[in-house]
């Protein structure tokens, strides 16, 4: 089903952060727009906002006076819910409560016509449950933006049991056509974004309770390494750990308990405490005026390293050598299993494995590990841990030589896979199988990370990159390590590494 002709009347219910947003969104497309608010005033008050947003993109000169004026003239409050009887879309966007939503879309369902879509922008409820009771079920879309909403590009279309997949498919090409990038997915916990996200926080949560560095080190090596826009705590912080906590609680029950999904006693701390992040001033962070940023643990080597023999393919952290010898350390290349030896040293890529078990197993004296970069060229940081046998100076050689190649060293305590290593399995885990189970394609879930949370690569192509069998090793040891069902693999993961393909194959 083609996308709804702009002049089908769209009305938005609920004129708060996002109800405006997605109101200001189908104007801009060019639909007529009634927005309705139980608060008296609201909707009226959401529009002079809208005007008064549009007005400053009018000052830099990137929208035309005339075209402000167009948007702001389609956009009407409306008094009472009555005067939307006509309209060909309805979003809500009021708040988050299973039974008022369900009364609304009743009273929705008795009001509009027959063929009027009612869609959803709930973040967190079942499409299934919304409209299970409505005459005509088929019609209610779940359609899920993301804050804020003028801005973000992702729209999840969510389809419920009884959702008509025409109708879908209709609010699919209508996201596109207002300019947004819409995906596909499944009425399950959290859609995709929600639930793949989830270990992005739930990893560095952990990280910093098992004491393997503190919040300003992990931020930096999920930045400066892993390329994400911000780490998990200044992330959290800004997105208030009540909220992201709630999320987090809402997604492991609704999954009976899977301890993937295990909220974090640490972030609870912070929930009972009232620090809430910025919004109140002091989360993981201080915001306090004249409040100090904790800087990041780095390490620094004065040891002087001009040689290192590079054995085997470091496979994907193979630019790291290139970085080494534009860097004028001479290259010596011999055949063998990915390591990387200076002076003492023996450098090896994280196979989720401790630093301490994988020198015993493997029979490496003086182990350092490495984390993984996005892209190990451009990384200005790097993590790194060691084994308890490992020498002060092979430490520093080491530390010495991925200086050479410009990088700034933060050091994590001996635990297995690392910081960005983990997260971006788990990531990509989580996404397996998400794929696996109809929830989303391979494609629509690394775009919904990508657009959504401005992920710097979808986890399932970042997983190709890795090559999927070292992303099963890295899990499989996590699980031996932890020996808890949080890191299972997902079955397609390991269904694919059995088949040599990859998750975009
Ligand atoms: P909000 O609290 O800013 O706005 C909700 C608005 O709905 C308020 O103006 C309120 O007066 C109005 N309202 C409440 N009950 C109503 C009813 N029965 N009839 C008419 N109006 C009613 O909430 P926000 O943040 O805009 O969220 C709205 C919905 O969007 C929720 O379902 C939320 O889960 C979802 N959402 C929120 C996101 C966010 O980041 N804030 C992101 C994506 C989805």
């Amino acid at each position: 089903m083609p996308a709804l002709n702009l002049s089908v009347p769209v009305a938005v219910i609920g004129a708060g952060a996002m109800g405006a947003g997605i109101a200001q969104v189908a104007a801009q497309a060019g639909h007529p727009v009634k927005l309705y608010d139980n608060r008296p005033g609201a909707a009226a008050q959401a529009i002079d906002g809208i005007d008064r947003q549009l007005g400053r993109v009018v000052e830099k000169g990137k929208l035309c006076a005339e075209a402000r004026a167009a948007i702001v003239a389609r956009l009407q409050p409306a008094e009472s819910i009555d005067a939307l009887a006509d309209s060909g879309l309805v979003i809500e966007a009021i708040v988050e409560n299973l039974e008022v939503k369900r009364g609304l879309l009743r009273q929705l369902e008795a009001l509009c016509g027959k063929d009027c879509i009612l869609a959803s922008n709930t973040s967190s409820l079942s499409i299934t449950s919304l409209a299970a009771g409505l005459e005509h079920p088929g019609r209610v879309v779940g359609m899920h933006f993301f804050n804020p909403a003028p801005l973000m590009a992702l729209v999840e279309i969510v389809s419920g049991l009884a959702t008509d997949p025409s109708l879908a498919e209709c609010l699919y090409e209508t996201a596109n056509a207002w300019g947004k990038q819409p995906v596909h997915t499944k009425s399950t916990p959290g859609f995709i974004v929600n639930r793949v996200a989830r270990p992005f926080y739930a990893e560095s949560l952990r990280l910093l309770q098992e004491g393997a560095a503190d919040c300003a080190t992990l931020d930096a090596l999920m930045r400066d390494a892993g390329g994400f826009r911000m780490g998990a705590f200044e992330l959290t912080d800004l997105i208030g750990h009540d909220v992201n906590y709630a999320v987090t609680c809402s997604v492991f029950d609704a999954y009976y308990g899977d301890f993937r999904f295990q909220p974090s006693l640490i972030q609870k701390e912070l929930v009972d405490a009232g620090r809430l992040g910025r919004k109140t001033g002091r989360g993981f962070y201080d915001y306090a005026e004249g409040a100090e940023r904790p800087q990041p643990v780095e390490l620094a080597s004065t040891a002087i390293v001009d040689t290192c023999v590079v054995e085997g393919s470091l496979g994907v952290a193979e630019a790291l050598v290139q970085r080494l010898a534009d860097a004028g350390v001479t290259i010596v290349r011999r055949d063998g299993n990915g390591l990387l030896r200076v002076g003492d040293a023996v450098l090896a890529l994280s196979d989720g494995r401790l630093a301490s078990q994988r020198a015993g197993e493997d029979g490496l004296a003086n182990l350092v590990l490495l984390d993984l970069a996005l892209d190990y060229a451009k990384a200005t940081r790097l993590g790194v841990s060691w084994a308890a046998h490992t020498s002060d100076v092979a430490r520093d050689q080491a530390v010495a030589l991925l200086q050479r190649a410009g990088l700034n060293v933060s050091p994590l305590a001996d635990i297995p896979g690392l910081a960005v290593l983990r997260t971006v399995a788990m990531l990509a885990n989580e996404g397996a199988d998400a794929v696996l189970q109809g929830v989303g394609t391979a494609a629509d879930i690394d775009l919904a990370m990508r657009a959504g949370v401005n992920y710097p690569q979808g986890p399932l192509a970042w997983a190709d990159a890795i090559g999927l069998p070292a992303v099963l090793r890295t899990l499989d040891n996590l699980q031996a390590a932890y020996g808890e069902e949080r890191y299972r693999p997902s079955l397609l993961l390991r269904r694919r590494v059995a088949e040599g393909r990859n998750f975009h194959d």
